[in-house]
């Protein structure tokens, strides 16, 4: 389970809570305060009295479709923050399809409702990725100031919300050290797909050994090691192609076809210009004429595909088996089309293949230090200008924005072909 869940910033209250619903809340300060009357609570007052914070979050109390199940919840926060927490603002936070298949109640972990955000039904906050300000810092802090970044250090944290409070920031946060000439929208989406595409391209085949040892083996060999990838346009996919250019590795990419020629072609040669050796669309790769596109990549087979990654299934992922070369591995660490897949049982005996699933959550509790260095490392190549984030649709979120425009953008984001991420961006909260 994640480290810091919705529950965390209730429990640093204590007897007083930090959190508290904005409906109870004239009952609580009695007569020092005003009942929140209709006009009062249609203006906007980012300090609510005595310091408290007026926070505003997307909950859910039961699974189902985020159209459904999802709901705007009003809260305060304390200004008494516990040692070692810290107040957060939301500067962005996209939305991933985990977490629409974790509010679907179809993830690998199901996440507690808690009753101490003071919503009517015990609930949950969504939301894993995102980047946040720091605006209070507590006795006990030492690696955050105020005015810095931090991102998440695990998933489960709860971001779809305009302010947290980070208990045992120390640990539960990465900041950001510096973030200058970096927007909220490429922070916010470095710690999951980028992070993934970085872990499955370097922990399960020596890609970079292999693409030394053809080169010490034959000079003439025309580029690196390759590695095959369907869903290659997700933010995966698109780290996946920069990251490997970046290590000099060749890649095929498989894409899904637009409704046009042209678009297919543009969407390709965006592919291309991130660093794409090759990129195909399904139909192409599951074409008979694959095999001896194949053939030549590869030099008939002396140039071999050792890594395969899988986020599609069905008919894709078999192709995938069918193209590995021998003792190639294939990750599988994500299932868009929703269908299963047939392994091939003559590939997997004879060219003595190795399969894996990959699930970022559980590789970065098993390694915390590791994940922080991977982030770290991206960021920077972020500031050099050598990794692009994945295109993203933007959605304001400020404090007027209607919870039916909140829930739409969730309930989008597994929906139809799209032009970039589902991202909220923080404006007046
Ligand atoms: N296991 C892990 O730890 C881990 C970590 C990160 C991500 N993931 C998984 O990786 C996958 C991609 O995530 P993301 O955030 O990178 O995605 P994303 O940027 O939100 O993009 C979704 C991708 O899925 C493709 N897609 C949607 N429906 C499809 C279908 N029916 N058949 C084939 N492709 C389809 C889309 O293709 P178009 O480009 O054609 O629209 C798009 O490229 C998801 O399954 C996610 O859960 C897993």
């Amino acid at each position: 389970m994640p480290a810091l869940g919705p529950q965390a910033p209730l429990r640093l209250g204590g007897s007083t809570g930090l959190l508290r619903s904005v409906l109870s809340r004239p009952q609580r300060l009695g007569a020092l305060t005003r009942p929140l009357t209709a006009p009062l609570m249609a203006r906007r007052h980012k300090s609510g009295p005595y310091g408290y914070t007026q926070a505003k979050t997307l909950v859910f109390s039961k699974f189902g479709e985020p159209s459904d199940v999802l709901h705007l919840h009003t809260h305060s926060i304390s200004p008494q923050l516990p040692e070692g927490a810290v107040l957060l603002r939301t500067l962005a936070a996209p939305v991933n399809p985990s977490d629409v298949n974790t509010i679907q109640g179809i993830y690998g972990v199901k996440p507690q409702f808690s009753p101490l955000l003071g919503t009517p039904e015990p609930s949950v906050i969504p939301g894993n990725e995102g980047v946040f300000e720091v605006v209070a810092v507590s006795a006990g802090v030492s690696t955050l100031r105020r005015g810095d970044w931090a991102i998440p250090a695990t998933t489960g944290f709860g971001t779809l919300r305009t302010h947290a409070v980070a208990e045992h920031a120390d640990r539960t946060l990465i900041p950001v050290t510096s973030h200058e000439g970096l927007t909220p929208a490429q922070v916010a989406t470095v710690s999951i797909n980028p992070c993934s595409a970085y872990r499955m391209l370097r922990d399960y085949t020596d890609l970079i050994a292999a693409s030394v040892a053809s080169f010490s083996k034959d000079p003439s060999t025309p580029g690196g090691a390759w590695f095959l990838q369907n869903g290659a346009n997700s933010g995966v996919g698109r780290a996946a192609i920069q990251l490997g250019r970046l290590w000099g590795l060749r890649s095929i990419n498989v894409i899904r076809a637009r409704a046009t020629e042209a678009e297919t072609e543009a969407l390709k040669a965006s592919l291309t210009s991130l660093g794409a050796t090759v990129v195909l669309t399904e139909a192409e790769f599951l074409d008979r004429a694959f095999s001896s596109t194949l053939k030549s990549l590869t030099r008939d087979g002396r140039d071999p595909v050792l890594l395969g990654l899988n986020c599609v299934g069905g008919k894709s992922a078999s192709a995938i088996v069918r193209a590995l070369s021998p003792k190639g591995t294939m990750v599988t660490y994500g299932g868009m089309s929703r269908q299963p897949f047939m392994f091939p049982t003559g590939p997997q005996i004879f060219k003595r293949l190795r399969f894996e699933g990959f699930w970022l959550s559980e590789w970065a509790r098993e390694n915390p230090g590791e994940k922080r260095k991977t982030i770290e490392e991206i960021v920077a190549l972020m500031q050099d200008g050598k990794f692009e984030a994945a295109p993203v649709e933007e959605v304001k979120w400020d404090w007027e924005t209607k919870e039916t425009v909140l829930k739409e953008a969730v309930q989008g984001t597994l929906e139809g072909f799209r032009s970039g991420k589902g991202l909220f961006v923080f404006g007046e909260t």
